[in-house]
């Protein structure tokens, strides 16, 4: 593929400063493929800093979430100015959990995307359909919804990657088939062509989350349009290194 492969670890809110050492350590001493897999991990705001300390330096590391504003009065935020300080060059936006439990709208996503972008960060953009969602045949819609509302907004599409999550994957053990997510991929791709041109589309970096782990994520390989993954649980446990050593 014309594209590099992009693989996430999402450590979500776990991790203490003891295990944070181990999944460093680990990640520093084993034999990884990160010369040819863009690999980053998203600790949680406390642990950002000494991670970016100590991890080896071809992994990315980033948050999990970010303002959409400049620094100020905004208490209990954190700004893109600050990650970008710290050496924290990347970010996500608008994971499922964000728009569900935080009630994050497109538009606030597709906000931050672009602020983040402009500070300089790269930014992993989260979409995907809920189970009830998949279930009346509006997979498609929603995905396409959420994207309309970021190129609203986001005028660099090279410093986007896009996880397309499915809600009812997320954390359940039940992964989209390598199939159903290269069909939704390939739609992705379609309309980014659509909207932001054929070069766009073809350099545009389309991963898939939802329950990937060390055992399933090689299904995925034959599907030209899965261009990585953005990995929750397994993330946190050694197998995210066979996931990175997968390609
Ligand atoms: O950001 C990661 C996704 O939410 C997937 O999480 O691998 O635990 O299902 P999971």
């Amino acid at each position: 593929a014309p594209r590099t492969f992009f693989v996430g670890g999402n450590f979500k809110m776990n991790g203490s400063q003891e295990s944070m050492k181990k999944i460093v350590g680990a990640l520093n001493e084993n034999k990884l493929n990160v010369g040819q897999v863009e690999t980053v991990i998203f600790p949680q705001n406390l642990y950002l800093i000494p991670t970016r300390e100590q991890v080896r330096k071809d992994i990315g590391v980033g948050a999990q979430n970010v303002h959409d504003k400049k620094n100020g009065a905004y208490t209990g935020e954190n700004s893109a100015e600050s990650l970008i300080d710290a050496g924290i060059n990347y970010t996500l936006t608008g994971h499922s959990e964000r728009r569900t439990i935080f009630k994050e709208s497109d538009e606030l996503v597709a906000d931050k995307t672009q602020f983040a972008i402009e500070q300089g960060l790269t930014v992993v953009a989260c979409i995907g359909e809920t189970l009830a969602e998949r279930e009346a045949n509006d997979t498609i819609k929603v995905v396409v919804r959420q994207l309309n509302a970021l190129a609203d907004k986001v005028n660099n599409w090279s410093k986007v990657v896009v996880a397309y999550e499915p809600v009812w994957a997320i954390g359940t053990g039940k992964t989209a088939t390598p199939a159903q997510a290269q069909e939704v991929h390939a739609e992705i791709r379609k309309w980014a062509a659509q909207r932001l041109g054929a070069q766009v589309a073809e350099g545009l970096r389309i991963i898939y989350g939802g329950s990937v782990n060390g055992g399933n994520c090689k299904e995925f390989l034959q599907f030209p349009d899965v261009d990585g993954f953005l990995v929750g649980g397994a993330s946190l446990k050694p197998e995210f290194h066979n996931i990175v050593n997968k390609w």
